[in-house]
């Protein structure tokens, strides 16, 4: 949801930006710019389009300097153009500021700069209100001849006063061209982290970014100034105190956040689950108790005792696995586990009891309307835990504890690795809850064996890789595509159908299997295929009986099943997956992974973009 890179030190600052800006394509891509402090005065290059599209401008017309921000956007406020693209400039075209977030009364700031004779807007877009603000008080400020030292002074002062007549979010980067090697960072709501080096600094959006220059790195908290040159930084709150924060050690490389031999990051992280699933359970079982272990919780056996609901939420893919999760816990735990899109949850009223634990379920750990929802159920009083990917994010930070994935950086927009190693730390916590109280060693220690079997199963599944890709292009003129699961796996119906929109653009839903004969079964004809999700389960008859459905409409199947199920669905499917035979419950863990790799054949067989799909973002740090 846009990404922010800013430089300064002693190397020449484009080659360093556009290369962080690459890496942050993810959060967005549909413009970028660059602006960099060359002997006083600043050199622009911005354009819609892709990093590609700026490199091939910079080339024609390249930039010089040592200090310089750039930007890659996710567009909220205003088209996308030229003119739209970030950096933005206040009046006097001396100031340029990038800008991650959205300032909701850009429009009350823009009439009051209006009224006192500033007109020179040159963009639509909610970022160049607060760039012409912070110029206006610091030109203000600067009315008499004043030395460096002084500038920067009034500039983070000006700064700090034009944040704190801003209502909305943000993660901003700026310099100006009247002072040299200094450029200041701020955020609320989106993430900046500031990167420190040898004699230069970078701030970024994400890590990720900078990694390739320095491991060093300090997480910026809501309300923080940062203002940086090469060889110091300071950081401030918006008050003006000083705050005191720690330099963490990034805990992957460059390399980790490669794309290795594979064509797409997608199918490399799709590959990488075997050992992510392994890696998410790592240290936390615990075989002689028959049980979990999950220290991060920061909650006391009694205090886990006393929890007597749980509330999972989250967005996209992980809502998906909170879905998951309530089988999960009610199967394992057998207490109630309620579900919530975190957008709804944080406005909505819903009733809840005093032994309510809450779960933010997020990849990114900066989605905002997760985060919304962590701060809501916080503010409401309830023990708020995080299930997070990236454990510097703001989730991970805010919450009162929870577990990490450890899954390593998912790049791809399309989540997957994340996917299954959320569902594994979910059965961890059925386990956990279920061992407290009706679940027995001997069930407990099935769960265990179910969840140690699973990296080698995975492997298996993804062996079948070939025979979806041949599938793939038998289906490659289909209309759209049909998800069809019940229980454990109508989640993974809902999943299977969103990486199916997210990277072919095909029409696809989920539903569960017996609400086709409901409405959906209007939709069936030759060309939607309908997935199903039937491993030979306790439902199997019941999936087999909808399947039947579809086929006397000349709907085509794919069948995803396990166990005796393809000798049930020959002559009746038209194309079979069998999965390892696993427990009902960890059973999504798998089903999902053909229907992740099903997505991806198609997108590659229809020319899509799979890591870069069109209008999405992976971190989505705007409501
Ligand atoms: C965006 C992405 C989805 C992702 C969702 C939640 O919508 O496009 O792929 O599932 O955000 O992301 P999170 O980082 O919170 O898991």
């Amino acid at each position: 949801m846009c990404g922010i890179v800013g430089y300064v030190g002693r190397a020449q600052a484009a080659p360093i930006l556009l290369d962080g800006l690459r890496r942050l394509e993810y959060r967005g891509y549909d413009s970028a710019g660059i602006a960099v402090v060359d002997g006083g005065r600043l050199e622009t290059r911005k354009c819609a389009g892709r990093i590609a599209a700026l490199t091939q401008l910079m080339r024609k017309q390249p930039v010089s300097g040592s200090l310089g921000v750039s930007h890659t956007r996710w567009a909220t406020h205003g088209k996308v153009t030229d003119q739209n693209a970030h950096p933005h400039f206040d009046a006097s075209g001396k100031l340029a500021l990038v800008h991650n977030g959205v300032i909701e009364n850009y429009q009350a700031l823009k009439d009051e700069l209006i009224r006192s004779g500033d007109t020179n807007f040159r963009s639509e877009t909610d970022t160049e209100v607060l760039a012409h603000l912070i110029g206006k008080l610091y030109d203000e400020s600067c009315a008499s001849t004043v030395d460096i030292p002084e500038k920067k002074a009034r500039l983070l002062a000006a700064v700090r006063a034009a944040l704190r007549q801003v209502i909305g979010t943000y993660g901003i980067t700026l310099v100006h061209a009247d002072i040299p090697d200094f450029m200041i960072g701020a955020r609320r709501g989106s993430p900046l982290v500031l990167g420190v080096g040898d004699g230069e600094n970078f701030l970024a959006s994400d890590v990720s970014a900078i990694v390739a220059y320095t491991r060093d790195a300090v997480y910026l908290n809501d309300f923080d100034v940062v203002a940086a040159g090469r060889d110091k930084f300071e950081i401030t709150s918006l008050a003006g105190d000083s705050t005191e924060h720690p330099v963490s050690k990034v805990e992957f490389t460059a390399e980790d956040i490669g794309k290795g031999d594979y064509p797409h990051y997608m199918l490399k992280e799709i590959f990488e689950q075997p050992n992510t699933v392994r890696d998410a359970m790592r240290g936390r079982l615990d075989p002689d108790e028959c049980t979990a272990k999950l220290g991060g919780l920061n909650m006391t056996p009694p205090e886990l005792r006393d929890v007597g609901r749980i509330v999972l939420t989250g967005c996209g893919t992980a809502l998906h696995a909170g879905r998951v999760g309530e089988y999960l816990i009610e199967r394992l735990a057998n207490f109630p586990t309620d579900v919530e899109y975190a957008s709804e949850f944080r406005h909505r009223n819903t009733p809840m009891t005093p032994e309510t634990l809450v779960f933010a379920i997020s990849q990114s750990g900066e989605t905002a309307d997760t985060l919304g929802a962590l701060r809501e159920s916080r503010r409401k009083g309830f023990r708020t835990l995080g299930i997070c990917n990236n454990v510097a994010s703001t989730i991970a930070r805010e919450s009162d504890g929870g577990v990490y994935m450890h899954a390593g950086p998912e790049i791809g927009v399309a989540a997957t690795k994340s996917f299954t190693s959320q569902l594994a730390i979910l059965t961890l916590l059925g386990l956990l809850f279920g061992r407290m109280r009706n679940l027995s060693a001997t069930d407990g220690s099935r769960v265990i064996g179910a969840l140690e079997a699973l990296p080698g199963q995975i492997e298996a599944v993804l062996e079948l890789s070939d025979q979806i890709k041949e599938i793939a292009k038998k289906y490659v003129d289909a209309n759209g595509m049909l998800f069809f699961g019940r229980q454990f796996n109508f989640p993974v119906a809902l999943e299977g159908a969103l990486k199916m929109k997210e990277i072919t653009y095909l029409f696809a839903e989920g539903h569960p299997s017996a609400e086709l004969k409901h409405g959906v079964i209007a939709l069936v004809r030759p060309d939607l295929p309908s997935v199903f999700i039937a491993p030979d389960d306790s439902v199997f008859s019941k999936n087999l009986n909808n399947i039947e459905q579809v086929k006397a409409r000349k709907g085509p199947v794919i069948a995803v099943t396990s166990g005796n199920g393809p000798k049930h669905l020959k002559g009746i499917a038209n194309e079979i997956i069998v999965l390892p035979e696993a427990p009902e419950y960890v059973m999504p863990i798998l089903a999902v992974v053909p229907l992740q790799l099903l997505a991806y054949h198609l997108a590659v067989e229809l020319c899509r973009d799979v890591d870069k799909p069109r209008n999405l973002a992976k971190s989505v740090t705007v409501e």
